[in-house]
């Protein structure tokens, strides 16, 4: 029987600068997916190209354009930063390719193009978690800090909403440039204010440095307490903050300590196949972008075409390291749970971890759900 040609997955992560170690988690988590489920879908084998976009969207633009034209690709993913994830869309649209967003988390990302799929996780379902949580928490005078674009945008406008709602009020709104961020000008001015909490969004990567500012002023101490989508506390760096980091709170689709046996499986042989490495929230985007494009690929029994692959991700319902998950079948985003997690030393292993609380089930994103 003749071979049948391969199934080209292009994976477009910022493997190098200020989003390098997202790219890391990403690839790692993919091929992990890869090795365990074998690289033979319904007769076809799974390559994945691997391009470097170094964060930079022109860059990622054009290797996509590369992907799409010279090794036709049946499948674009991966898209590290929401930018990245822009812009491509016109790309899936015209090309009729599907693109499965792994990491990016700005809530518009999926209506720039009728082929993205989203496996990672939207602002507004943590934010506004997190949001509903803190008024009965004794939180009822919050300061927002958050990256100064689209994910953080979500995050401010999100949790804000959710938060007056519920009759807290937010007194100050800052923006941080996402580039090469300098927190200490915003958390000085959030220690003037003394709120009862400061609320935060800032990309993966970036949490370590501003936990370690925030205790360095004092601010704990003085009775500020810091919340935040998971971001802020994520697998990937949190032992690395060690006890400035205890006791943070916040809303997220995944943490490493997630108790199911699927989670011990899953972080167990990432860890193993990463010389130690934790699997941090974008890990498991990427692993769970895989198993999308698997079942796509069996649904269509290897001889999808772009809208046949679209068409049977759309729908898709399983269980997930993270827990149950479904891709909406008309916003081809996912519904997800969301959990609350303190940060706690587990004195088993003497590490730092997102201990989950409490869990708010089968969230979509809200700002789809208003419409
Ligand atoms: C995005 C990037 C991140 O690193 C993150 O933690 C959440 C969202 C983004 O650009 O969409």
């Amino acid at each position: 029987m003749a071979q049948e040609k391969p199934f080209k997955v292009g994976l477009l992560l910022p493997m190098t600068g200020q989003f390098a170690t997202t790219g890391r988690q990403l690839e790692a988590a993919a091929k992990l997916y890869v090795q365990e489920h074998g690289d033979v879908v319904a007769g076809r084998k799974v390559e994945l190209i691997i391009k470097d976009d170094t964060g930079v969207p022109d860059i990622s633009r054009r290797q996509a354009q590369e992907l799409l034209v010279k090794d036709k690709v049946d499948v674009l993913a991966g898209f590290g930063l929401t930018p990245l994830a822009l812009a491509a869309a016109p790309l899936a649209t015209q090309s009729k390719t599907p693109e499965v967003v792994m990491a990016a988390g700005t809530a518009s990302i999926t209506e720039a193009s009728p082929y993205i799929v989203r496996t990672s996780v939207t602002l507004p379902q943590g934010a506004a978690t997190m949001a509903k949580w803190a008024p009965e928490n004794g939180i009822k005078k919050v300061v927002t800090l958050v990256s100064d674009y689209g994910p953080g945008i979500d995050a401010e406008q999100s949790f804000i909403e959710e938060f007056k709602n519920r009759g807290g009020e937010v007194v100050e709104t800052l923006r941080v440039p996402l580039r090469n961020p300098d927190f200490s000008p915003f958390l000085q001015k959030v220690r003037d204010i003394q709120p009862d909490a400061v609320f935060v969004f800032v990309p993966s990567g970036a949490g370590a440095a501003l936990v370690k500012q925030f205790v360095e002023r004092g601010m704990d101490k003085a009775g500020i307490r810091l919340i935040g989508t998971g971001d802020l506390t994520d697998d990937d760096l949190l032992n690395g903050m060690g006890d400035d980091a205890l006791g943070i709170i916040t809303a997220y689709h995944y943490s490493a300590a997630h108790p199911s046996e699927a989670n011990k499986q899953f972080v167990e042989a990432f860890k193993k196949a990463n010389n130690g490495m934790r699997p941090n929230f974008m890990a498991i985007g990427a692993y769970d972008g895989m198993h999308v494009i698997y079942e796509a690929i069996k649904a269509t029994d290897g001889k999808g075409d772009g809208p046949a692959l679209l068409a049977a991700m759309k729908g898709l319902s399983y269980e997930s390291p993270r827990g149950p998950v479904t891709i909406d079948p008309e916003t081809r985003d996912i519904i997800q749970n969301i959990y609350l997690r303190e940060v706690k030393r587990d004195p088993a292993d003497g590490e730092l971890y997102n201990i989950e609380f409490d869990v708010a089930e089968a969230v979509k994103d809200p700002y789809k759900e208003a419409k």
